[in-house]
């Protein structure tokens, strides 16, 4: 049986571990040759390790075990210029672009808003929104010139609809990738391409497991650890679990880069076990 994503390209930012690799496998799964690419060195001022060179490969080898083509390649989302000529070079090896998932990101550092430094600030919404712009801009012609429309999802957030204490640099910029979602929808409905959020509650990845963000969570404890951040995070969702797999997420985006949501776009949708709800 043909994959619901057959002869369609995706490029995927972030790709190297977590969520990304978990789209990279799920889109293959179903078909879809996979631009991957990933910074693949340490932050500055972000409080937990960034994925590998070695990660990345990682993801390579599981794509090609499903016989689907991968390029990989290093580049910083904040990099504008080299974002472009890795994913030009990516598109002129596998033939077209149809699907983006800008869905790298980091999380932290954190602290009430009139003590966030210049670099604290500026490197969230760096990454976290001007970088998803620049993944989407450097794709746009691609699909453009494929001819036969596409779906783009950006990686929001809960913290793209509701507010979280210590983070207004991380609300802000995922606000900002709600409304963007909304703008580029208006303006590529015309080209059958369509624009698209997606909005995780906690995700059981090293962007939340880790201890910069237990003690975000769960301030009162001197040395929090995985279970007291779980028994808090736990009621933060209406449903009785603490987070959801990286795999939901995938799941969700398959759904809107496929044919089957052909007349969706500008939809800002959770995939957050009710969390937003509370
Ligand atoms: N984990 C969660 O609880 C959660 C919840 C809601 C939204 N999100 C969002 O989901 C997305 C994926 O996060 P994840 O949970 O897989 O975390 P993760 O930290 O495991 O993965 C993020 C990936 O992005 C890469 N990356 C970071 N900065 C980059 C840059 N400047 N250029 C290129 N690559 C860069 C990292 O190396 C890493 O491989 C992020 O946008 C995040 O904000 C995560």
């Amino acid at each position: 049986m043909a994959g619901r994503l057959e002869g369609k390209v995706a490029f995927i930012t972030g790709a190297a571990r977590g969520q990304g690799r978990a789209h990279a496998v799920r889109l293959a799964e179903e078909g879809a040759d996979i631009i991957a690419v990933d910074i693949c060195k340490p932050i500055d001022v972000v409080p937990y390790e960034m994925a590998t060179a070695e990660d990345l490969e990682e993801t390579q080898r599981a794509v090609e075990a499903l016989d689907r083509r991968i390029v990989i390649g290093h580049a910083d989302v904040r990099d504008s210029q080299l974002l472009r000529a890795t994913l030009d070079g990516a598109v002129a090896e596998l033939g077209r672009l149809d699907i983006v998932s800008a869905n790298a990101g980091v999380c932290g550092p954190f602290a009430v808003g009139e003590e966030l430094k210049d670099d604290e600030w500026n490197t969230t919404v760096d990454i976290n929104l001007t970088g998803v712009f620049n993944t989407v801009r450097a794709a746009i012609p691609h699909i453009k010139a494929g001819g036969r429309g596409g779906s783009i999802v950006l990686t929001s957030s809960t913290a793209g609809l509701k507010a979280y204490l210590n983070a207004s640099n991380y609300v802000a910029a995922k606000h900002g990738v709600t409304g963007m979602t909304k703008a580029l929808a208006l303006e590529l409905a015309p080209h059958f391409i369509r624009v698209n959020s997606l909005h995780p509650t906690q995700v059981d990845t090293k962007m939340i497991q880790n201890e910069a963000l237990y003690k975000l969570f769960c301030p009162d404890i001197e040395n929090p650890t995985r279970a007291d951040f779980e028994a808090v995070s736990l009621g933060m969702n209406a449903m009785p679990v603490p987070w959801v797999d990286a795999a939901d997420v995938s799941n969700a985006l398959l759904f809107l880069a496929s044919d089957e949501a052909r007349y969706i776009t500008g939809a800002a949708i959770p995939v957050d076990a009710g969390c937003n709800l509370i």
